[in-house]
């Protein structure tokens, strides 16, 4: 029998990308999600690509009657990927308390369920975030965890925290929290890759949805940071590589591999680019010239940070395997079919 596992915001970016690869390497997949941040039609993008579609319970992980219910019916899942959560910068700024409430009642909701029903093995996605502006560059596990820039960034520590303390008085229960930088891209068969709500935040959607004109122009925030050409430097991960760090977290914990039972990784590529980089790269892998123009910083935006991911490549035996390149032509082709261009 195939192991089964719960991927919570499975119908998500990074969680619909994750499903295809567990479902690829013989894991049996039950998404939770209640939409807020996805649809439906997901499943089938997944189905079309797996050839199997996973099964789909729709409700908020919040509600605890619902969730109780889910781990009553499927009794057998060996471990959970929590991708549920909100994670807009901005608009955690201006709603505190629905992030705070989000992102941290549906994580305690479900630790109370494995314990409860025995589920021992829990991935979490965090982020880069914790880092802050760090000291040292390549940034390890190692470096200290800075003040949050926003309440998004703050329920991402306070998660880790709450998960941290838990696995001390549970060792039972197993942790691998992923700080994720970059993610970026989309599945190459075009069938899934993100589907952002109204105005992108993020850079890469922000760039695919102008050369595709649906925004008249890319605003490049910043051209006088201390780094090689002055703009923002980050560490852009593909989503394919970022989805499959998850399948080797899970094959870890259910192959009992995990030394500790809380663990992190940071996942990126180790090389940064800045964003006149990608905007660069995005006209040479595509041949199509990006409308831009410089403007002043982003407030609440680091310099630059790139990954060290030497603790990733020994100790998961994982690393970023695709190009820049690659992984940009992946988001502009993702772009074309959802606009329907040729
Ligand atoms: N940028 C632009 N123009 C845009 C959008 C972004 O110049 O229209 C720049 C930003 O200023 C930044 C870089 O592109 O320098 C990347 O910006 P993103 O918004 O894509 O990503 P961030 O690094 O700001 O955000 C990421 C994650 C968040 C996380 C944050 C922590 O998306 O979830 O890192 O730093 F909280």
């Amino acid at each position: 029998m195939k192991d089964l596992i719960l991927v919570t915001g499975g119908t998500g970016y990074i969680g619909s990308h994750t499903t295809v690869e567990l479902m690829a390497k013989g894991y049996e997949v039950v998404i939770i999600d209640n939409l807020s941040n996805s649809t439906i039609e997901v499943l089938d993008g997944i189905e079309k690509i797996s050839g199997i579609r996973p099964a789909f319970e729709q409700f908020d992980l919040c509600d605890k009657e619902k969730l109780n219910a889910f781990f009553s019916k499927y009794k057998n899942l060996k471990a959970i990927i929590h991708f549920a959560a909100y994670k807009a910068v901005g608009e955690s700024v201006d709603k505190p308390l629905m992030y705070y409430q989000n992102n941290l009642i549906s994580l305690m909701n479900l630790l109370e369920n494995m314990d409860d029903f025995g589920v021992p093995n829990i991935v979490f996605s965090s982020s880069c975030t914790v880092y802050g502006q760090p000291d040292e560059l390549p940034v390890t596990e190692k470096a200290p965890i800075k003040p949050a820039e926003s309440p998004y960034g703050n329920t991402k520590q306070i998660a880790e925290e709450i998960l941290s303390d838990t696995m001390k008085v549970k060792p039972n229960l197993n942790t691998i929290a992923l700080r994720y930088f970059n993610p970026i891209g989309a599945h190459p068969s075009t069938e899934i890759g993100e589907l952002p709500r109204g105005i992108p935040n993020n850079l890469v959607p922000f760039v695919t949805q102008t050369a595709a004109g649906l925004r008249e122009g890319l605003k490049v925030f910043g051209d006088d940071y201390n780094t090689p050409d002055g703009s923002a430097v980050r560490d852009y991960i593909n989503v394919v590589d970022l989805a499959l760090a998850h399948v080797i977290a899970i094959d870890r914990m259910l192959e009992k591999k995990n030394p500790a039972n809380f663990e992190f990784f940071n996942l990126g590529t180790g090389t940064g680019s800045s964003v006149l980089d990608i905007v660069k790269t995005f006209e040479k892998v595509t041949g199509k010239k990006l409308n831009y123009e410089i403007v002043k910083r982003r407030a609440g935006d680091i310099e630059q940070v790139w990954a060290d991911t030497s603790v990733a490549n020994e100790i998961l035996g994982w690393k970023a395997s695709r190009s820049l390149d690659e992984t940009l032509l992946s988001a502009w082709n993702w772009e074309k079919k959802l606009r329907g261009i040729n």
